[in-house]
């Protein structure tokens, strides 16, 4: 048995995420939790609200809410969507948590204290109504390169040209509107991260096993030479964690918070402290601390691949910075992107799904399954309302759903709701058993190697082998003349529903549990033997026919879906 400490890329507190951002990172995340779970090793499963930047800061004030609020806010409506999609974080934090801001700050320090934090002057437009500098987002103006008069500080929303704020024609600002904009000189603080080049591209190269995805991504920014530039790690704004060296000020630093993308990674070690300090659990640098105990610790981090270079590159800068015992990431999982329907989801635009409206027209496993077994893993996937509806009315109504209630239903009515007495196994049945068995033992190869789309295909493999024996066994017709024969087959069959119920639970929990309740028991061992696995319900043990698992979505439902989605979310 192993320790396996596993993060999600944090999402930002702005805004629902759409089910692009969700097979991206939390949910391939949680697939792996619950798998290792099962499978018996020891999982420190973390995630949190990444809260702090100008669009947290945007967001509260277009919701007329103070920032701390609207994030507190946002939080718990976060939080409530991952209970809806079953996500089984054992925390889900927030980077503005009073950790974090301890935390980051002792990094800073550690860092200078190591010579790698260097000072630099910046020339910055300030704006003399509202009193202070204006960052990124906060002004906007006429595009010099298109003549778009909303173009932002850093881009130019309708030529996408990647802008500073002084180059914008007209600038204003965009919290009063006021054109009294000055440049004046700031000081910011850099992480000299280019120091540590040697350190990183040793330690990617030593990571053979990593996917191709995670590693071109890193070689491409560690040798393209702007990527490893050192890199402002502080920001003139309120919202955000105050600039200090440990418990020290920082001289000329006051009124200047730290950049999101410094502190939203140490949020991933903050949060296991606050999963302590809620009482989940204790020990919490045993997960994370080289020198107590995390040597033996496993951690995999789960990200959409525009997240990589900020988890190859400047979260490990920002580690092996320290030279402190900090736990080093030992496997990145990165997914490509999913697109919705003939082009991309848009938070914007509101184009696609998001996840408070998936869970309000269909329970979390139909969503669950079709991402997780769609995944963008080899190249981007794309989300159709034509494909979404086949393959669930297939894999999960078809074939799981229908193989449970044929067997309940034909036991109820020519045995008892119980499972039956007496035959012995065939060749049929050998056969079966060797077959489950080939496919479970691949079926744990492709969860261990997080190769979530294999993984799937193997999964509905298994729930075929189910239906093709019933199909070729049909114990319907046997009854008539065996009965003794059967009732073997059916007590295989019903024991079979629960090593799918086990074997399924990682990508679909709700039925997963519904299945083992239908069972009438709480045997939740995972088939290691196949043979003994299917006697693990007696003769006699009682059971109930579960209500439909899941039913089949109509071409009225799809039409309708396709409309409402298709345009801005209101
Ligand atoms: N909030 C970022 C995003 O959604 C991800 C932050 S991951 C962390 O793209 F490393 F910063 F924590
Ligand atoms: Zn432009």
């Amino acid at each position: 048995m192993a320790r396996h400490l596993i993060t999600s890329a944090i999402p930002y507190i702005n805004g629902i995420k759409h089910l692009g951002n969700l097979v991206g990172s939390q949910l391939p995340a949680d697939l792996y939790a619950r798998y290792l779970r099962q499978r018996g090793h020891e999982v420190l499963f973390l995630c949190a609200t990444d809260e702090h930047g100008t669009p947290a800061e945007l967001a509260a004030a277009k919701a007329g809410k103070p920032v701390a609020d609207y994030c507190a806010e946002m939080h718990q409506v976060q939080s409530d969507i991952a209970d809806g999609f079953r996500l089984s974080f054992d925390h889900f934090g927030r980077s503005s948590s009073p950790q974090n801001h301890k935390l980051t700050q002792a990094f800073a320090g550690r860092l200078a204290e190591m010579r790698l934090i260097r000072e630099v002057t910046e020339e910055q437009v300030y704006s003399k109504a509202d009193g202070r500098f204006l960052p990124d987002r906060y002004i906007e103006g006429t595009c010099p390169n298109c003549g778009f008069e909303s173009a932002r500080g850093d881009q130019c929303d309708n030529c996408t040209k990647q802008l500073d704020p002084t180059d914008l024609i007209n600038p204003h600002s965009t919290i009063s509107g006021s054109t009294e904009l000055e440049v004046r000189e700031t000081k910011h603080l850099y992480l000299r991260q280019s120091e540590l080049k040697g350190d990183l591209a040793e330690w990617i190269d030593s990571k053979k096993d990593w996917p191709i995805l995670t590693t071109s991504i890193a070689k491409k920014w560690l040798n393209d030479g702007d990527g490893l530039q050192d890199r402002g790690i502080t920001r003139d704004l309120d919202w955000g964690i105050p600039v200090k060296q440990g418990d020290q000020t920082w001289p000329g630093m006051e009124g200047k918070v730290f950049y999101v993308w410094f502190d939203a990674p140490i949020e991933y070690i903050a949060c296991a402290q606050e999963w302590e300090d809620a009482g989940k659990g204790t020990d919490w640098e045993r997960w994370w601390r080289t020198d107590k105990g995390a040597d033996d610790v496993i951690y995999t981090q789960f990200m959409g691949k525009d997240n990589v270079p900020f988890h190859t590159l400047s979260f490990p800068a920002t580690i092996m910075g320290t030279q402190e015992p900090w736990k080093l990431v030992d496997y990145i999982k990165s997914f490509n992107y999913l697109n919705y329907d003939g082009g991309q989801f848009s938070t914007s635009r509101g184009r696609g799904v998001f996840m408070d409206q998936a869970l309000e027209i269909l329970p979390a496993d139909y969503w669950r399954w079709w991402l997780l077994s769609h995944a963008p893993e080899s190249s981007d996937a794309e989300f159709t309302w034509e494909t979404f509806q086949t393959d669930v009315n297939k894999d999960l109504a078809d074939v799981l759903g229908n193989f449970v209630s044929r067997i309940t239903k034909f036991c109820r009515s020519k045995f008892s709701e119980a499972i039956p007495e007496g035959g012995s196994y065939s060749a049929a049945e050998e056969q079966l058993v060797a077959d489950l068995t080939t496919r479970i033992r691949a079926y744990e190869k492709h969860m261990d190697a997080i190769e979530v789309r294999k993984a799937a295909t193997e999964l509905r493999a298994i729930w075929v082998l189910g239906n093709e024996y019933l199909q070729a066994n049909a114990p319907w017709t046997t009854f008539k003349t065996d009965p003794e024969t059967a009732a073997m087959q059916v007590r295989l069959a019903l024991n079979l529903i629960r090593i799918y119920a086990v074997l399924s639970a990682p990508f679909i929990p709700d039925a997963s549990a519904t299945l083992l309740a239908a069972m009438q028991t709480d045997d939740d061992n995972w088939p290691q033997d196949v043979g003994s696995a299917l006697t693990a319900l007696p003769a006699g043990h009682a059971f109930t026919v579960p209500d439909n698992l899941f039913r089949k979505l109509t071409d009225e439902e799809r039409e309708g879906w396709a409309e409402r989605f298709a345009g801005t979310r209101d």
